[in-house]
C-alpha cells in the first residue's frame, strides 16, 4: 500500500484521531469551560457507519493507527459496535482508546475482544480531594479500580495522562514516578495547552518537559527509551525505581516537524492541526459516500496546514475555535 496523505513539508500521514462525541461525563476544568458551552445536537454527528467509510477510505491510503477518542468516548451509545467493526477492517495496524476510564468496567472487555490492546486514561491527580475537583466530582477510588480491572482484562501498556499544571498538581510529579513504578503503567506528563478552559491558560501555568525531567533526576537516574516506528509524540524514560514515564510537550518543544495526525471531529470536519481553528467540513463526501472527494478535501486542507502551530511565537490566548472537549487531545 502506498501512503498518498503527504503535505508540502513531506510530512506522511498514517494516525487518525477520530472523536466520537463532544459529551463527557466528567467537568475536566482544564477541558471545559464551566458556563456557556454548547454540545453538538445529535442530528450533527456522523453515524459508525459514516465514521466506518471515512476508516476504510483512509486506510487505502495510508491511515494505519486509529485512536478513538471524545469527549469521553465510551458515553456514546453502542460504543462497541464501533469497536467491534473496527476492528475487524484490514490495514489498521494499532486501534486505540483515549478515555476517562469511568467507563471501562462496561465496555473494557468488548473493546479487548474488538482488538484494542493499548489504552490511554487521563488521571490528573492521586489525591481524592483534588481528583474530585479537577473532575467535577468523580471518585478517585472507582478509577484506580477500573485501571486496575483494564489491567487485569489484559490491556497493556496503559498509558495515564496528566495534564501537568502549576500551582495544581505540580507537587504530585514523584508520587505519580512511584505509582507508575508500583502499578506497572506508563505515566505521561503533557504541558497544559491553551485552548479554552475554565482554568486560565497562561505560559506560567505550564511546567515543562525540562522542569519535570529536572525535578525527577534529583531523585532518579533516567534512562531514555528509543522510539518504535507508531509511537506517539512522547519521549520515554526508564527511571532507577522501574517506573516508565514520558514527557509531551508541545508548547516548550514542539513535535510538528514530525506530525503525522488527523483528526476527525464528532460533526465530520477534519482538523489538521489540534492547534490551529482551520478545519474542512467532510460531511459532503461522507454522506454522499463518495471516496475521491473525500481524499481530494483532506489533500486540499493538508496543503494549506502549516509547518508548525502559532502558540509558541504568541503569548496571548489564540483563537482555536473549539475546546479541547471538541476535538478529542
Ligand atoms: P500514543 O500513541 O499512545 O503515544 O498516544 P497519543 O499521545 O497520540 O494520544 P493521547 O490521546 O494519549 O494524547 C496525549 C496528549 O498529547 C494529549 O494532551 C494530546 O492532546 C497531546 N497530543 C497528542 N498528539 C498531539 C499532537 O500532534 N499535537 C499536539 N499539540 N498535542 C498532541
Ligand atoms: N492541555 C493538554 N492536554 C489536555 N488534555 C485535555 N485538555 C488539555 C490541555 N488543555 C488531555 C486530556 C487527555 C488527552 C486526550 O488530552 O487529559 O488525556
Ligand atoms: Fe501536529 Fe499541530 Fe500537534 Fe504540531 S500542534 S504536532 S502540527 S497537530
Amino acid at each position: 500500500m502506498t501512503n498518498k496523505l503527504v503535505d508540502k513539508f513531506g510530512r506522511f500521514y498514517n494516525y487518525l484521531r477520530i472523536s466520537v462525541t463532544d459529551r463527557c461525563n466528567f467537568r475536566c476544568k482544564y477541558c471545559m469551560p464551566q458556563h456557556n458551552f454548547k454540545m453538538l445536537s445529535h442530528s450533527d454527528i456522523l453515524s459508525y457507519e459514516d465514521i466506518i467509510f471515512v476508516v476504510k477510505t483512509l486506510t487505502e491510503v495510508g491511515i494505519e493507527k486509529i485512536r478513538i477518542t471524545g469527549g469521553e468516548p465510551l458515553v456514546r451509545k453502542n460504543i462497541n459496535y464501533l469497536f467491534e467493526r473496527l476492528g475487524g477492517l484490514k490495514n489498521i495496524k494499532d486501534l486505540t482508546l483515549t478515555t476517562n476510564g469511568s467507563l471501562l468496567k462496561k465496555y473494557g472487555k468488548t473493546i479487548f475482544d474488538a482488538g484494542v490492546r493499548r489504552i490511554n486514561i487521563s488521571l490528573d491527580s492521586l489525591k481524592a480531594n483534588r481528583y474530585e475537583y479537577i473532575t467535577g466530582g468523580f471518585n478517585l477510588s472507582h478509577i484506580i479500580d477500573s485501571i486496575n480491572y483494564a489491567k487485569n482484562i489484559g490491556f497493556d501498556p496503559i498509558k495515564i495522562n496528566v495534564v501537568a499544571i502549576k500551582g495544581f498538581n505540580d507537587d504530585e510529579i514523584l508520587d505519580f514516578c512511584e505509582f507508575a513504578a508500583e502499578n506497572k503503567l506508563n505515566v505521561r506528563f503533557i504541558e497544559f495547552m491553551p485552548l479554552e478552559s475554565s482554568f486560565e491558560w497562561k505560559k506560567e501555568n505550564i511546567i515543562t518537559g525540562k522542569e519535570i525531567l529536572n525535578l525527577i533526576s534529583q531523585k532518579y537516574d533516567l534512562q531514555k527509551i528509543e522510539k518504535s516506528k507508531l509511537a506517539g509524540p512522547a519521549e520515554n524514560y526508564l527511571l532507577s525505581n522501574g517506573a516508565k514515564i514520558g514527557i509531551i510537550t508541545p508548547i516548550s518543544n514542539h513535535f510538528c516537524a514530525t506530525c503525522d495526525k488527523l483528526r476527525l471531529t464528532a460533526d465530520g470536519k477534519l482538523r489538521p492541526c489540534l492547534l490551529s481553528n482551520y478545519e474542512v467540513d467532510l460531511k459532503p463526501a461522507i454522506l454522499n459516500s463518495d471516496k475521491e472527494m473525500l481524499l481530494d478535501l483532506i489533500n486540499k486542507s493538508l496543503n494549506l496546514k502549516a509547518d508548525k502551530h502559532p502558540v509558541c511565537k504568541n503569548d496571548k490566548n489564540n483563537d482555536f475555535g473549539r475546546n479541547m472537549f471538541e476535538i478529542g487531545g
